[in-house]
């Protein structure tokens, strides 16, 4: 009875046994696994850095420094301020404006000037038939100091996210109105 290695050696051309094919397939997934592991350990810190900007959006959920504190009044003013964005690798600066008060208890809140109708910007008490009132140029909408929704628009106007430190206002994001509902 002939051994294995007898038989292959006497027929080179005999396709590999699967024996064979086993050893070989370790070794290749091996150093394919190996070669791969080494690879990935490189790479993944490129690509981590060059994905990072996409994954960390700048400018949400900040606070900008605004205004002195002591020079609110109950009657709304406008501000305008800078916000800093950057929109994957875009940097870019916006223009932003308040108009800021405080109420009768001493409460200093902020409204955004986008009209909820479709998007112009208010001005305070800039339509002599309405006084004391944010009035939109485009369509007429009409809104009370505290930005309720008078005419034309569906919704108050947004307001900023505030807080006060050290004797500043600072702004945040824009959110929906709070403030209106005090309203009667
Ligand atoms: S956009 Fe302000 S009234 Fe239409």
């Amino acid at each position: 009875m002939s051994s294995y290695n007898e038989e292959h050696e006497l027929n080179p051309q005999e396709p590999p046994s699967r024996k064979e094919m086993s050893r070989r397939q370790f070794l290749t997934y091996t150093l394919g696994g190996a070669t791969a592991f080494m690879g990935a350990g490189a790479i993944l810190p490129m690509v981590r850095f060059a994905v990072d900007p996409i994954l960390h959006k700048k400018g949400e959920g900040e606070f900008i420094k605004v205004a002195e504190a002591s020079k609110i009044t109950n009657e709304p003013q406008e501000f305008n301020f800078e916000l800093k964005q950057q929109d994957g690798w875009y940097a870019s600066t916006a223009t932003l404006t308040a108009w800021i008060r405080k109420d009768e208890s001493g409460e200093i809140y902020a409204l955004s000037p986008i009209c909820k109708h479709l998007g112009c910007t208010v001005g305070w008490n800039n339509d002599k038939a309405f006084p004391d009132e944010y009035h939109c140029p485009c369509h007429g909408a009409r809104y009370t100091k505290l930005g309720k929704n008078l005419a034309v628009a569906p919704k108050p106007l947004d307001q900023y996210k505030t807080k006060i430190d050290g004797g500043w206002v600072y702004l945040g994001d824009i959110i929906p109105n709070t403030e209106a509902k005090k309203e009667a």
